[in-house]
């Protein structure tokens, strides 16, 4: 075995030069890896005796993509597109073995290679389109040469990966080796070419699967029209089409000359860098400050469910989907019933839809018990309360657990305002209690917020925090304060969301200038759709608000045909003239002068406030670092992931800016825009939230 650098080696095995690169966690194609695959093509083209060449990777993963920490960096050669002109121009035939994710800049070295070769469990994929971009080294040009535009461009827009076995039937993989014995496999395969003296097939040079797209402009028109809605505020997407296109249209190597030119106007720009981060993000807010690998965590055999209302529905079911049984625990059967039939109606659309066999929705249920004695809890590792937000109420259920559930069981709330710490001093076990804030529906939303009470012991956090992802959630540990990271800034938004329609904007124009800054959904038709008579009583209501007037008058959401707006059968969605005479009379009333309003000012208005109190957050430690409360606002409340998470978006706006712009608004509305001190410090400093 000879060290061709620090991450490659090459071994000669009868003629089969074996190149090997090592580069944890990923293999990602950092310049070491692109060096070694370099030399080691090199290598085995100079040596006499070698006839093929393998290319493999050790541990977990063939290469994964480029290196995305390289991104933005000044690049060393040498250069991708140099290595792969070197892999395909080989005068001997190399072969790509596969195992683990051959992801974006991976698979695309691997179909630089004459052959492909992967074992079973083994994927490929081109998932740049999640980081904003579009495959830059020869994807987009190649994979339409070997399955046809339609499957192409499938791939590369859902960015999603395909197994081993599809790639093996669309001829993107030429054989499979047994799972466990790829080097053997490969090495095997390879010494077959050398008898056969097989030919060096280059993908560049077919286009027979192209052939069907030829002068046929109709099928990417039709492919964009699928997507439009999907991907609404995106940059890369219409790239990739176009790219496809060129594949069909344009000589190879203009094909990827222009691939290339958009991958790297991509790589500049905005939305690939909050993309990027947000990837990042994601993984950083696992991360935990003073828990580590080993931190001992408990086994989650049988979870309990306090409540079958709504969300405690929706998360029972993220654990029966993981394997896990689930007892709920309600006080009638009434309730009991009603929440079983959610669950099971939500299980049976998904299977009518294709994503569920019915065996497996029986499975699921099965795992599922159901009762109305509370000493049940008694068996659960994890229990989980669900029941509506009161204190008084939360207090009395977690008393009377802690007499029943079995010690060292972890005892979790779902609260999403109140004061877990209270919450716990209410049990003999502070330090077993936290709280586990899933977002609705609680089932689909892929935010958990982890809250970390005062006396939560490291052991019941990282129990917690390795337990979401098992659950396909991402998990961020947030500290006690009113609503948390997520509903915190909400209330921020929501307060001058109110202000603005007495001042003169309508609901519609709100809501309008949010979807059009990519949420799915403004304060008003939000409201709507959870229903204006949460939390409101017709007992207490004195028409002092909106709402109040609204909910008075039956107009309570979409659940009865009106609320800020008017719903038709379908629940379509139409401004009411109504609703605005009602919003001008409480002004007038109030003594508020309207005026027309700007779509720049109410963006800033609702977004700057919750950047402030992003800051605020920080400041008072309540989120680890700036980048977990994007992650809360984009996994729990769909923000745009192309503007990378409210804090990211300052940033890219510039820190001054927004400081100047709350300045402003504080000289004009008073106190609620109060700058908050990280923030003026930050901004004074040149800084960012991403580096601080
Ligand atoms: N570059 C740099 N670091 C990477 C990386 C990459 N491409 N992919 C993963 N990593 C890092 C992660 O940040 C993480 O680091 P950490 O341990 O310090 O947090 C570590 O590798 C392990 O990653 P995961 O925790 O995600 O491990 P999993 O086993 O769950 O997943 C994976 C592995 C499926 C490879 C997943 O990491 C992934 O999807 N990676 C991104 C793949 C990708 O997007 N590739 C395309 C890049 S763009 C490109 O190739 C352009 C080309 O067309 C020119």
């Amino acid at each position: 075995m000879t060290a061709l650098n620090a991450v490659a080696d090459l071994t000669v095995e009868d003629e089969v030069a074996i190149v090997t690169i090592n580069s944890p966690p990923v293999n990602a194609l950092s310049r070491d890896v692109r060096e070694g695959l370099m030399l080691g093509v090199e290598k085995a083209e100079a040596d006499a005796t070698v006839k093929a060449t393998v290319i493999v990777c050790a541990g977990r993963t063939f290469i994964a993509g480029a290196d995305i920490t390289e991104f933005g960096k000044p690049h060393a050669a040498p250069y991708l597109p140099d290595v792969l002109d070197r892999i395909e121009n080989a005068k001997k035939p190399v072969v790509a073995a596969l195992h683990g994710t051959a992801l974006g800049g991976g698979f695309e070295v691997a179909l630089t290679a004459h052959y492909r070769i992967a074992v079973p469990s083994a994927k490929c994929g081109l998932p740049e389109i999640k980081l904003g971009l579009i495959p830059g080294a020869g994807g987009t040009q190649r994979l339409p040469r070997l399955v046809g535009v339609e499957t192409a461009l499938e791939v590369i827009l859902s960015g999603t990966p395909f197994s081993a076995r599809d790639a093996k039937q669309w001829g993107v993989v030429d054989a499979l080796a047994e799972e466990g014995k790829l080097a053997e496999g490969a090495v095997a395969f390879a010494k077959s070419l050398i008898a056969a003296r097989a030919p060096l097939k280059k993908v560049r040079d077919r286009d027979e699967k192209l052939a069907a797209a030829r002068g046929k402009p109709e099928i990417f028109e039709a492919i964009r029209q699928a997507h439009a809605k999907k991907f609404r505020g995106f940059e890369a997407w219409e790239k990739a089409i176009l790219s496809v296109k060129n594949a069909v249209d344009l000589p190879f190597d203009e094909g990827v000359e222009r691939e290339r030119a958009m991958f790297m106007a991509l790589l500049g720009s905005t939305q690939s860098k909050a993309q990027r981060h947000v990837f990042f993000a994601e993984r950083a807010a696992a991360k935990i400050a003073d828990i580590g690998p080993d931190t001992p965590t408990k086994p989650i055999a049988r979870v309990g469910v306090i409540g079958a209302g709504t969300m405690g529905g929706g998360i029972a079911m993220n654990f029966l989907n993981a394997g896990i049984p689930v007892t709920i625990v309600e006080t009638s059967k009434e309730a009991l019933d009603r929440g079983v039939s959610i669950i099971q109606r939500n299980y049976e659309n998904t299977a009518k839809k294709g994503r569920l066999t019915m065996a497996e929705v029986e499975a699921r249920m099965g795992r599922l018990s159901l009762t109305l004695d509370f000493r049940a809890l008694a068996e659960a590792d994890l229990v989980i309360e669900a029941v509506y937000e009161s204190m008084d109420l939360k207090k009395l259920i977690f008393e009377k657990l802690d007499g029943v559930a079995k010690p060292g069981a972890i005892l979790a709330s779902n609260t999403s305002y109140l004061n877990v710490d209270a919450i716990a001093a209410a049990t003999k076990r502070p330090e077993d209690v936290l709280g586990m804030h899933f977002f609705s529906p609680a089932n689909v939303m892929r935010l958990l917020e982890i809250v970390r009470g005062e006396k939560t012991s490291k052991t019941v956090l990282a129990t917690v925090a390795a337990l979401a992802p098992k659950i396909g959630k991402v998990g961020v540990t947030v500290g006690v304060c009113y609503g948390f990271v997520g509903n915190r800034m909400l209330a921020e938004r929501q307060r001058e969301a109110g202000k603005l329609i007495l001042e003169g904007a309508t609901p519609a124009q709100v809501d309008r200038v949010l979807t059009d800054f990519g949420l799915p959904m403004g304060p008003f038709a939000m409201s709507d759709l959870a229903g204006l008579d949460i939390g409101w009583s017709a007992e207490t209501s004195k028409g002092e608000s909106i709402r109040d007037i609204l909910c008075e008058e039956g107009r309570r959401g979409q659940k009865t045909g009106a609320g800020f707006y008017d719903y038709d059968e379908q629940r379509n969605a139409k401004p009411s003239a109504h609703v605005e005479t009602i919003i001008r009379a409480f002004a007038a009333a109030k003594g508020i002068a309207q005026r027309d309003i700007t779509d720049a000012e109410i963006l800033e208005r609702l977004i700057y406030p919750m950047i402030n109190e992003g800051a605020k957050i920080l400041e008072e430690g309540k989120a680890q670092r700036a980048s977990d409360i994007d992650v809360v606002w984009i996994m729990g409340y769909g923000w745009p992931v192309y503007r990378g998470g409210p804090m990211f978006y300052a940033d890219t706006v510039g820190l001054n800016t927004v400081l100047d712009k709350l300045k402003e608004f504080q000289a004009k509305f008073g106190d609620d825009f109060r700058p908050a001190a990280l923030l003026e410090k930050l901004a004074a400093a040149g800084g960012s939230f991403s580096k601080a």
